[in-house]
């Protein structure tokens, strides 16, 4: 080989070794296990490394959630379909702005106590993160998307629950977990934690994700 091409070969190879380098660092996954809760706000870079996709509810209202999360919750919709329980998406990622619109618009319907019980504080919600998804059921074709109406149908939000893990989601706020979690039940809001097996292991031992975490 002349010292030419043997050059040449070294460089595109040096080239192609930074390409790959290029290409991972644009790849950076983002932590699926993140905690964002009452203690912990999100972290400051996570807005430039979570990619969002954009869908439209039977509401009409935009929905923003994390690819991987929106894959997985398609699959979940698709398989509770099959056993007539219907679901859609009434919010998964939310800015800061838009959560404080909603503890202004909550703090008016439902009164400041309510609210400390079910709305983070803005720059505290799992909302931020795209991870978190809060679902709205359907019912006859009526959809029921209104918290102190959702929570008539426990007998369907158990047919849901049971389905979580197998794609990758958890119950986020349970029942009798609120000292850890510092939000009452809230069977609506699920959260993608990007792995099967950890869901599976998290919903089995009945526990939140402080506590999975060593963070409770
Ligand atoms: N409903 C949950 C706690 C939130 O507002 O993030
Ligand atoms: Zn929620």
């Amino acid at each position: 080989m002349s010292i030419l091409k043997k050059s040449l070969s070294i460089i595109i190879g040096i080239g192609m070794i930074f390409a790959v380098f290029a290409l991972a660092g644009c790849a950076e996954k983002i932590d699926y296990l993140v905690l964002v809760n009452k203690q912990n706000a999100l972290p400051a870079d996570w807005e430039n490394k979570v990619e969002i996709v954009k869908t439209v509810n039977s509401l009409e209202d935009e929905v923003l959630v994390e690819k991987s999360a929106y894959d997985a919750y398609l699959k979940l919709k698709a398989a509770l379909e099959e056993e007539g329980v219907f679901v859609d998406l009434d919010s998964a990622y939310r800015s800061v702005a838009s959560q404080q619109d909603i503890w202004d618009r909550f703090t008016d319907m439902y009164g400041i106590d309510y609210v400390r019980q079910y709305v983070a504080v803005p720059g505290f919600s799992e909302h931020h993160t795209g991870l978190a998804l809060d679902l709205y059921l359907n019912i006859d074709g009526v959809d029921v998307y209104m918290n102190e109406d959702m929570v008539l149908y426990p007998e369907i939000w158990a047919k849901i629950h049971a389905k979580l893990a197998d794609y990758g989601f958890i119950l986020r706020y349970l029942e009798g977990k609120e000292a850890i979690t510092g939000y009452s039940y809230e069977p609506w809001h699920l959260r993608y934690v990007g792995d099967v097996k950890i869901a599976k292991e998290i919903t089995e031992q009945g526990i939140t994700l402080e506590e999975y975490l060593g963070k409770a």
